[in-house]
Parts: C-alpha cells; sequence; structure tokens
C-alpha cells in the first residue's frame, strides 16, 4: 500500500496527514502538487493504479506516498483514510463512452459520493481526521433558473447534501470551481485551441466565470491556512469572468506580433449534444443562469489566504511559450482527414 514513504521529510513526520482522493485528475494532481511544494503536509495520493505514469510521477513529488484506493470501493477508502487528519475529496461522472449516453453518468458519480462521505463518516469518527474538503460544481449565478442542470452538476450537490445529513458540515469546507480554462484543449477536430481558433461551448455575447485547474490547489492550499474560519463555508470559485470574445482577444494579443487573427468560434449544441449530451445542457445552463462566484468577494478572500488566481493570460503564456518547445494537439487543426501542423503558420 505505502509506496513512498521515503519521500516524506523526515521533518514531517508529526506534520498534518492530507489524504487526496482521485489525485491522478486534474484537480488532484493540482492540489497534490500545490501541498507538496508547501513543505508542511504528508501527502496521501490515491489512486487506483500506483503503477501507472501519473501516479509514479505524483510519487516522486516532495512528501507524497501513493495508497491504492477505489470511490467504487468503500473498504479501499477505509484503508486509504486511515490516520489521516484531512481529506480532500473528488468523484467523477465519467464512465466509458457509449453512443446515446456519452461518458457522463450520474448515477456512477452518485455511489462514489455516497462511498467516500461514508469514510469521511467514519474516519471522523474514529477521532483523527479534522477537516474535509469537498470539490463540487459551481452553483447557479440565478437559483430560479437553475432548471434543468445537467446530471453532473446535481450529483455533486446531491453529494453536498448527503454531507449535511450525515453531520459533517461542521468539518467541511465545500469549493465550487466552474469550468477549468483546460476545457479549451478538447480533441474535437476543428474546436481545439490553437492561434487561430478560440473554442467555447456559450454564444459569444455571454460573460462565462473559468478557472485554470491548478488554482484549486491553491485554494486547497490556503483553505488550510485557516481551517477553522473556513469549515463549515461554501465556496463558488473562479480565476475569469469574460466572454468568448474577449477570452479570444487575449489569446490574439498574445500572437498579433505574427499577423495571426485569433477567432471565437462556438462548437454546435447539437454535436455536443449528440456526443455529450450533458455538456449540452451545461451550456445552455450556462446561458440560461451562468456560474454564481462572486469575483469581488472572491479578491478579498485570495488576499487573505495568499492566493495569487491564474489569468487566462498567464494561462496561455504558459502554453504558447511550452508549445515553442514541444508541439502536441493544442497546436494542430483537423484537415483532409489527418492532423496538419499550423502552430507556425
Ligand atoms: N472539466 C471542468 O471544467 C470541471 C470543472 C469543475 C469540476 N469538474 C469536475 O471535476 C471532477 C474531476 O475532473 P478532472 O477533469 O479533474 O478529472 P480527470 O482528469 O478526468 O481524472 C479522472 C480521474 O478519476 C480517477 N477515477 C476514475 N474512476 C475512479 C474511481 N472509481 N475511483 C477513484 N478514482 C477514479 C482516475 O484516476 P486513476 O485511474 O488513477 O484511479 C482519473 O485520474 C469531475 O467530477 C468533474 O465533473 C470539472
Amino acid at each position: 500500500m505505502l509506496e513512498k514513504g521515503e519521500n516524506v521529510d523526515v521533518t514531517l513526520r508529526r506534520a498534518s496527514v492530507v489524504a487526496v482522493t482521485m489525485a491522478t485528475s486534474r484537480q488532484g494532481t493540482g492540489v497534490v502538487k500545490e501541498l507538496s511544494k508547501s513543505n508542511k503536509y504528508q501527502i496521501r495520493a490515491i489512486t487506483r493504479n500506483i503503477k501507472s505514469s501519473k501516479a509514479l510521477e505524483l510519487g516522486s513529488l516532495k512528501n507524497v506516498e501513493l495508497y491504492k484506493g477505489d470511490l467504487m470501493d468503500p473498504e479501499s477508502l477505509n484503508r486509504a483514510f486511515d490516520g489521516v487528519d484531512v481529506i480532500f475529496g473528488n468523484t467523477t461522472p465519467t464512465k466509458g463512452w457509449k453512443v446515446f449516453r456519452g461518458s457522463i453518468v450520474r448515477a456512477y458519480e452518485m455511489e462514489q459520493g455516497f462511498n467516500l462521505i461514508n469514510q469521511v463518516k467514519l474516519a471522523y469518527t474514529k477521532g483523527k481526521l479534522n477537516h474535509f474538503i469537498f470539490s463540487s460544481i459551481s452553483k447557479a449565478k440565478d437559483p430560479l433558473k437553475n432548471d434543468p442542470a445537467p446530471g453532473h452538476f446535481t450529483s455533486k450537490w446531491d453529494i453536498e447534501e448527503y454531507i449535511d445529513s450525515c453531520d459533517l458540515k461542521e468539518i467541511t469546507t465545500v469549493l465550487r470551481p466552474v469550468s477549468y480554462f483546460e476545457n479549451f484543449e478538447n480533441k474535437l477536430p476543428g474546436y481545439t485551441i490553437s492561434k487561430k481558433i478560440f473554442p467555447g461551448i456559450v454564444d459569444k455575447d455571454f460573460k462565462w466565470q473559468t478557472i485554470a485547474v491548478e488554482d484549486i490547489g491553491k485554494w486547497v492550499r490556503g483553505i488550510l491556512s485557516k481551517p477553522e474560519k473556513y469549515k463549515n463555508q461554501s465556496i463558488n470559485i473562479a480565476g475569469e469572468e469574460l466572454t468568448g470574445p474577449e477570452m479570444a482577444m487575449t489569446l490574439q494579443k498574445l500572437v498579433e506580433s505574427e499577423g495571426l487573427q485569433t477567432n471565437y468560434v462556438v462548437i454546435p449544441r447539437i454535436v455536443m449534444k449528440l456526443l455529450e449530451y450533458d455538456i449540452g445542457v451545461m451550456a445552455d445552463w450556462i446561458e440560461r443562469t451562468g456560474y454564481g462566484a462572486d469575483m469581488n468577494k472572491l479578491k478579498i478572500i485570495q488576499n487573505e489566504l495568499n492566493i495569487v488566481p491564474t489569468s487566462l493570460k498567464d494561462w496561455l503564456k504558459g502554453k504558447l511559450e511550452k508549445q515553442n518547445n514541444t508541439r502536441n494537439s493544442w497546436s494542430r487543426e483537423w484537415k483532409s482527414s489527418q492532423w496538419k501542423l499550423q502552430w507556425d503558420k
């Protein structure tokens, strides 16, 4: 079970032990990396496969130990949570893709949620666990326009209700992120980000809240610096609030010296609904009500918790710098049945 005990600094043997579920996910990786950098915690990175390349990369970080755990297997969680002080909990709605279903399955996420919360409760009852951070999804800006909400949103909000019904609210902080910047790197031919295309899922007139996935790690680090103040709290978190054309303009300003124009291109709703119905429902939802992060209030909390949110501009700059060294799918455009590199055009 314990794979990388040697990575835990001896001075940290008595530091808080933080278990991170779904550690190899984009969110989980962000959390593990940020806590590892802080050099204040022993981190248990939980994954179903401790031998995968993503897991091994995490296991090589400072103060990180790999633990085997599956959200569909309560006993594995029980073992991984044994003796921890803090749990970062996350769940996934994504099962294998099927025609007429897509990959998002609400019941799959609900089962993980029940298993997770039951094991959090058990760990709390044993007496050592004192803080649970649950990663949900942002609630609506206008609750009156919430319905119909996507299934992979309602599952997370239902899990929040289960936390309350298990009397865990007092030790829980719910973080509710909005859409990741990383979604712009989708693999949909013709709609993946490049210097010329900024892909979006909502019409050009809507302001749309987004966040860099690594910032969820910064939020967890921040919350853990003032745990008593932020237990029993729920916060919708975002880094930017821009329209699609404003996002495209942010990229264009970075590439205009190359004489390029970046266009905001909306993925047709019918394509979204055919490929992943719930994502199409999500796009309808964002246009109808929008994510509910209070950007002004967030600035105050971020200052207090020493969180510097990643701006879209900085995120894009980082991607461009990386692209200059290694070309990957981000710089490709689907044409005539082949990937055509357009990065330097
Ligand atoms: N995309 C967005 O914009 C966005 C915004 C806010 C919230 N979210 C939510 O964030 C959550 C995580 O998304 P993500 O994109 O960070 O994930 P991701 O990168 O797609 O990773 C999914 C991870 O889930 C793990 N996993 C799958 N089934 C599991 C199970 N039964 N038990 C334990 N682990 C399991 C896998 O790890 P192993 O194979 O290593 O076990 C994999 O690393 C999802 O609920 C999503 O809805 C997404």
